[in-house]
């Protein structure tokens, strides 16, 4: 039994690493292969901050909010571990700003601590009037994606660096189930109006004495372009743009500038942090994530495909939930192939 996972950003290799967990010993003849183009460090997912918070993204969607906790919480039981440095995985606390009163979000109940800053925290922040602090998890793509391909690899998972430019050839290759994990580049395979990048540039500096996130939510300057200031382990990401329908993945002078006065505006002791690193992204922006199962072709038998695209800027925050979902319905194609029994079985 041939699975192949297409992509090996975050999504890609948790999927791999769910599908091995579950099925490696279940299912004896099972084979997994990993083909993409970009791996560590150069997906999206290595430059993302990696903070545990849906971003410019609050669908309601009870799938996602699940997907969401399960993720939260299969981290927050790795965070006391000593494998948590090598996942670039440690917990962090602070603030979202805004300058009118908002509903609370789908997640405060995920989250620890959640609740609305004070007066005496908000005369911290000159300009906004309202605001939420609490506690939550920074899981860093650098760190994370290398410690899920060493996963793999010791699993014995193949990796092949390769672009692939059509199921059909994964197939011909001798694939059974194809799980498409391709993110913002996902409509290349099949056409998808709904996906569309979400163009993010972040500035990296050195400012070791910030220990709190601060997230801006401007609703004059279009929700989110707006500054956010995320300590990392190293660094210090500095960001705030989310350009929709913009596939220019190279970095923008304007847009550095934008964010880096924007930031110190925010945070005036930034200036004098040293400038790093500079980064750019695209966000696989969808109304809603695409994780479902698709049978392409007819016949007896039909060619299986389980999406798995479309996190947007919350990718790192809902992975494992997503890796779990998808991980269950390769489980049902494997017991249609009668390479697994059904769950009442197996106890
Ligand atoms: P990617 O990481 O882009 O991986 C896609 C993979 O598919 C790559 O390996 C690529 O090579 C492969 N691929 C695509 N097409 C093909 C093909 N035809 N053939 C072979 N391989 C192919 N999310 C958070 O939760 N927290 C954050 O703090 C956060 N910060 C962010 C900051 C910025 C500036 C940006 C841009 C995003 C941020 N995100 C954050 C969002 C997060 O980065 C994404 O949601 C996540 O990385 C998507 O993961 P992915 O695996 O789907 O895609
Ligand atoms: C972003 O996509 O830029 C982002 C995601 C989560 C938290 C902060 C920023």
């Amino acid at each position: 039994m041939r699975v192949a996972v297409i992509g090996a950003g975050v999504m890609g290799l948790s999927t791999a690493l769910c599908v091995h967990e579950q099925y490696g010993s279940l299912v004896p003849s099972l084979e997994l292969a990993v083909y993409a183009d970009r791996c560590t460090p150069r997906t999206t997912s290595d430059g993302a901050a990696g903070l545990w918070q849906p971003y410019a993204h609050d669908s309601g969607d009870p799938r996602e909010t699940l997907w969401s906790k399960e993720t939260f919480d299969y981290l927050l039981g790795h965070v006391g571990s000593p494998q948590a440095e090598e996942m670039g995985l440690f917990l962090i606390s602070g603030y979202n700003l805004f300058k009118h009163p908002m509903p609370d979000p789908s997640w405060k109940n995920i989250v620890l601590g959640f609740r609305h800053l004070t007066p005496r925290e908000l005369e911290l922040f000159p300009g906004y009037s309202y605001g939420w602090f609490n506690t939550t998890l920074m899981l860093e793509g650098r760190s994370y994606l290398p410690w899920l391909t060493e996963r793999l690899t010791q699993r014995g998972v193949r990796f092949f660096h390769e672009k692939i430019d059509s199921f059909q050839e994964v197939f011909a290759r001798g694939a059974d189930a194809v799980i498409n994990c391709t993110g913002v580049r996902a409509g290349r395979l099949q056409p998808d109006p709904a996906l569309q990048p979400g163009r993010g540039q972040l500035v990296k500096v050195r400012a070791p004495w910030l220990k709190h996130f601060v997230i801006t939510h401007d609703a004059e300057s279009g929700i989110y372009n707006s500054p956010y200031v995320i300590p990392g382990s190293r660094m210090t990401v500095l960001g705030g743009v989310n350009q929709a329908g913009n596939w220019n993945e190279g970095n923008c002078a304007r847009d550095r500038r934008a964010i880096w006065e924007s930031c110190c505006r925010l945070l005036p002791a930034l200036r004098k942090a040293t400038i790093v690193q500079e980064w750019s992204g695209l966000r696989p922006l969808r109304p809603r994530v695409r994780l479902e199962r698709e049978a392409l072709g007819h016949g007896h038998a039909p060619l299986e495909v389980i999406h798995n695209y479309g996190h947007g800027g919350f990718g790192i925050t809902v992975h494992w939930g997503c890796a779990m979902a998808a991980a269950g319905l390769l489980g049902t194609i494997l017991q249609e192939k009668q390479q697994l029994s059904p769950p009442r079985s197996r106890i």
